[in-house]
């Protein structure tokens, strides 16, 4: 028996009981007569104790010659502390050992592992089994773990099962690109990593399995960003026999059910926001409604003047933020510069100071009255003490600049609580989008995802107008999950795709095994998928997702610790068919 209890249990209740324990060196403090060791494991830190007195010299030396992160057997009595510690589950006792056997020596660690560590980033990667004995890693991969049992729980107990679909399938497109596999057994053939179950949870609601759920690893080789990973988890699921409203329903009650036992938040009916109220009152399809600073529209009150750049452009949009009229003349610079960095790439910003006594100071008082910047202060909803920030341009971009500024905004003032939450559903989601660079319409989902009732026809006339029977789960400010009632019969399937401009052949090959399942009744069907990563990494009160992965890939891609991507040997690439061009270099 390695141990009778964990590092994290013991107290006074068990002063006078002899244990056993078994865990890490956290820390050694040897004053000579007297060594202690505060042994960790999962559970806690228990200090051992060795002295003089008490303890042969030599279970001392042994003590002393025991490194950080040696492995130890420990085996001694419980006794009261005489310096006790309140901050600490078991620092009222300790353990005088009797017994010490090293299972196993270490290293010295390449960083510390303390609560704050002195490792950067990348060693920590390198070494992430070090860095997921940290407290703050490891509680996240616990948080991780119960955020997932619960929805385990909860979908189950709603009647919803599980069902593994494959990982070596035909791509799904997705909208991002394919991780592929080639083929030993088919000569010049690869299989896709799925970017999701998408056809196969269809295929389910037509195998007649009505209601399915499943934790599941994506792939997708996309760009990565704080809130994005190469390879991520979705809850995904599936409903047959079901409206937008069934699922809506369905979801919130798992969302509900989970900001209730993850965070102790009770919240109530969602609200539900359509996709051009969402951009026109935020800029955004994922508002974070934590907070207002929403959009005033101001072309009406501000194209009737001599100010060129706002008669020239297409929006005249601002934001009121709050109490920041007090900026200095410094810290309204640095904004300007803000909005104009790349990233956000404004062309520049004007702003309207409301003084505190009701007056205004503008960047451009040359063109405007009082009357007019009052106007503007009204269609703002600004309040005295209040700077609007204004943007004007071409409708599309401006509305993004100015959401990435009122998040900026709502960051730097402290406005985007981590234990405040706001869900909200949107719904009605363009069917298509146009894209500039391949000169056509792509599905804004998938191209399964139904149109709403009695829009098929507008396909043909108007296809950018073409709301979809899609909805987004938006989570202060996070796209947390997305999902559409499907097309289910097998002729507008074929209209969906010939208007994504799939020939008739090209829609065969790649999805003919779903337009045939359609002729063999399928049932009308719909569902959602929720990021886990994502979901977890909020109710944790964070936006980053790769603390809460065990094993995450860096800003590159790569997994640094096992060294992935890596070359394959030449005997391996020949039995895969595969040829390497040689590099350029
Ligand atoms: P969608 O593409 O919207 O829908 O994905 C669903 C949710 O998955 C999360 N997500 C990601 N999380 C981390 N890293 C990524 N690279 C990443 N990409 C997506 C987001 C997103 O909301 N098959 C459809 C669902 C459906 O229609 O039922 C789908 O995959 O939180």
């Amino acid at each position: 028996m390695y141990r009778s209890h964990t590092c994290g249990e013991l107290n006074e209740s068990h002063i006078g009981t002899r244990v056993r324990l078994a865990g890490w060196v956290q820390k050694i403090r040897d004053k000579g007569f007297v060594v202690w060791i505060d042994l960790r494991d999962r559970y806690g830190v228990t200090q051992l104790v060795f002295d003089q007195e008490r303890s042969p010299e030599a279970l001392l030396e042994q003590a002393r010659n025991a490194g950080r992160e040696f492995v130890l057997m420990a085996e001694g009595e419980v006794i009261e502390r005489a310096s006790k510690n309140p901050k600490l589950p078991t620092g009222a006792i300790e353990v005088l050992v009797s017994e010490l056997k090293v299972l196993n020596p270490s290293q010295t660690p390449p960083f510390t592992i303390e609560d704050q560590t002195d490792g950067g980033e990348e060693l920590r990667m390198k070494y992430r089994y070090l860095d997921i004995r940290r407290n703050p890693v490891k509680e996240k991969l616990i948080f991780r773990s119960r955020v997932a049992m619960q929805v385990r729980n909860y979908l189950s107990g709603q009647g919803f099962i599980e069902v593994e679909t494959p990982y070596l399938i035909k791509s799904t497109p997705e909208g991002a690109r394919d991780f592929v596999v080639p083929s030993r057994l088919h000569d010049g053939q690869f299989y896709a990593l799925p970017q999701s179950p998408q056809t196969f949870k269809q295929l389910l609601m037509v195998g007649g399995l009505d209601k399915y759920f499943q934790i599941v690893k994506c792939f997708r080789d996309e760009d990565l960003r704080a809130d994005r990973q190469p390879e991520f988890t979705q809850i995904d699921c599936e409903m047959a026999f079901v409206e937008q409203d069934d699922i809506l329903e369905a979801f919130e009650g798992l969302t509900r059910h989970l900001l209730k036992e993850i965070n102790g938040v009770e919240t109530g009916a969602f609200p539900r926001m359509t996709y051009d109220e969402a951009i026109s009152r935020y800029g955004s399809d994922k508002p974070d409604i934590r907070f207002g600073m929403e959009f005033g529209e101001l072309n009406a009150v501000a194209q009737h003047r001599d100010f060129s750049v706002f008669n020239q452009a297409e929006l005249v949009v601002g934001i009121a933020v709050p109490g920041a009229a007090s900026f200095t003349r410094k810290e309204i610079d640095a904004l300007v510069d803000w909005v104009k960095r790349p990233q956000v790439g404004a062309g520049g910003m004007v702003y309207v100071k409301c003084n505190e006594d009701g007056s205004y100071k503008s960047s451009v008082d040359k063109f405007y009255e009082p009357s007019d910047l009052e106007a503007w202060a009204r269609a703002t909803g600004a309040a005295p003490g209040d700077l609007i920030c204004i943007l004007s341009g071409d409708a599309g971009p401006t509305r993004t600049r100015l959401s990435m500024l009122r998040m900026e905004m709502a960051e730097r003032l402290g406005l985007r609580k981590a234990d405040e939450f706001a869900p909200l559903w949107v719904v009605d989601f363009p069917l298509l989008e146009f894209d500039e660079e391949s000169g056509r319409y792509h599905a804004m989902h998938h191209p399964f995802t139904a149109p709403k009732p009695g829009q098929l026809e507008l396909l043909e006339t108007d296809p950018a107008a073409v709301r979809a029977n899609a909805y987004d789960l938006v989570l202060n400010g996070n796209e947390i999950g997305g999902g559409s009632i499907r097309i289910h019969d097998k002729q507008t399937q074929a209209v969906m795709f010939r208007h994504l401009g799939f020939t008739e052949e090209q829609a065969r090959a790649q999805f003919g095994f779903l337009m045939d399942a359609f002729q063999y009744g399928a049932p009308p069907h719909g569902g959602i998928a929720f990021g886990l990563d994502r979901l977890v990494a909020i109710l944790g009160g964070q936006e980053s997702i790769r603390d809460f992965i065990a094993f995450p890939k860096n800003n590159s891609g790569r997994d640094v610790m096992i060294d992935a991507p890596s070359p394959i040997d030449e005997e391996q690439l020949e039995e895969l068919h595969l040829q390497l061009r040689p590099s350029a270099d």
